[in-house]
């Protein structure tokens, strides 16, 4: 990593799992018990970047009760644990940070942080994880096989090491419940934040989207109506008009709509050695210039029944709409391979088919469109109203 930081760090040293294996360039003391670190009382801050979120877990909590700093780039150890990690930092004086956990390059929490912290935040979609986008990418652009293209996201370091994180759409639901929190200081369990990945996407699916003119990219969702907040991750229909049509390979894209500023697009590397380094960098640099912050605007999670997505399925056989409750049908197809349908599903009977869905291998794409029941935004609206009143 080239960098231009004029501030000096003593690296008190590094804990490897596999000390025998051959780096290129590490001239600091090599351990491979995290206890030698932990313990040090001259070390007052710890990076993380393990891939056991159970064991960065126990790494983090144990360096927050000893007064030390932490800087993680584990989602789903944020995600996972992110309650706890919020009472340890105010039981302890040690300062917990997490960039590199989501969106590699683009400084998102930061941003939500600090110069949008105030902004009531209205959308925030966008394509989260990078190897899933590099696998798109290959199959619309390069007509690549998935095979094929997975294998290369693992070469070029894109991919977890196990990789059904990334395709299975789970690497983006514990980066959309981070981002829940960093945008409303919410916490949504993430049983209440439907996802589904590009794993179950078959030839059928790819050739309807190039039918229509449109490709698929991952893409978390998450909305912001009177206060009330919904959030789900999925595959969706995207043609040229959508910004995120052009993001290609393993670059990551946020969109933010806010009242005051409309529109703002932010695109980077999502994945990669060096966009997790400057990231967990950038944290180092800021840790002593940051206060918690306290926001002036409070926001309740929406209740998924509330919430009606339209969305393509995709069966090998006909699909059982006795057991796929659809509210309205606008679209189907049904040959001898294959039947889909497009129409409207309320978020709640989505999440209580995913493993149905998965367990069959059927394509499920948004299309973008959905809508909220206003009488369960003014509701929830009137019950902050009382809330503050009282
Ligand atoms: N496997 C992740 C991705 C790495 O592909 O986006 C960055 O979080």
């Amino acid at each position: 990593l080239q960098s231009q930081d004029q501030n000096t760090y003593r690296i008190g040293g590094v804990v490897v799992k596999n000390k025998g294996k051959i780096r290129p360039l590490v001239p600091f003391a090599i351990h491979t018990k995290a206890s030698t670190l932990l313990d040090d009382p001259e070390i007052d801050t710890i990076v993380e970047a393990i891939d056991d979120s159970e064991a960065a877990f126990e790494i983090a909590k144990y360096a927050l009760l000893s007064g030390k700093n932490v800087i993680s780039a584990n989602k789903k150890m944020i995600a996972t644990y992110l309650r706890d990690l919020i009472a340890l930092q105010q039981q302890a004086q040690g300062r917990l940070k997490y960039e590199a956990s989501v969106a590699g390059s683009i400084p998102i929490i930061q941003l939500l942080n600090g110069y949008l912290a105030q902004e009531p935040v209205e959308l925030l979609r966008g394509i989260l994880n990078g190897t899933s986008n590099f696998i798109l990418t290959k199959i619309f652009n390069d007509s690549m096989d998935y095979q094929r293209a997975l294998r290369q996201a693992q070469k070029l370091g894109f991919a977890e090491s196990d990789p059904s994180s990334d395709v299975s759409g789970r690497d983006t639901w514990y980066k959309t419940k981070i981002l829940l929190h960093e945008a409303y200081g919410l916490e949504i369990s993430l049983d209440q934040i439907f996802y589904y990945g590009i794993d179950t996407l078959g030839s059928d699916d790819i050739q309807y989207a190039k039918s229509k003119g449109k490709r698929i990219k991952l893409i978390a969702h998450i909305i912001q109506k009177s206060g009330s907040i919904a959030a789900w991750v999925m595959p969706q229909f995207v043609d040229a008009s959508d910004p995120l049509f052009h993001i290609d390979n393993e670059y990551n894209s946020i969109e933010i709509e806010s009242s005051n500023l409309g529109k703002q697009h932010f695109t980077g590397k999502g994945a990669g050695a060096l966009p997790t380094a400057v990231a967990l960098h950038g944290d180092l640099t800021s840790l002593n210039r940051e206060k918690p912050i306290a926001r002036a605007l409070s926001y309740q999670a929406l209740s998924p029944e509330e919430i009606k997505l339209e969305v393509y399925i995709r069966d090998k056989q006909i699909l059982d709409r006795s057991i796929i409750p659809f509210i309205k049908v606008r679209e189907g197809y049904l040959d001898d391979r294959f039947h889909y349908l497009i129409g409207e599903v309320r978020l709640s009977d989505l999440l209580n088919l995913k493993s149905w869905l998965s367990s069959r291998s059927c394509g499920v794409i948004a299309t973008g469109r959905y809508h909220v029941n206003e009488a369960a935004q003014l509701k929830s609206v009137k019950r902050v109203e009382m809330e503050l009143a009282l």
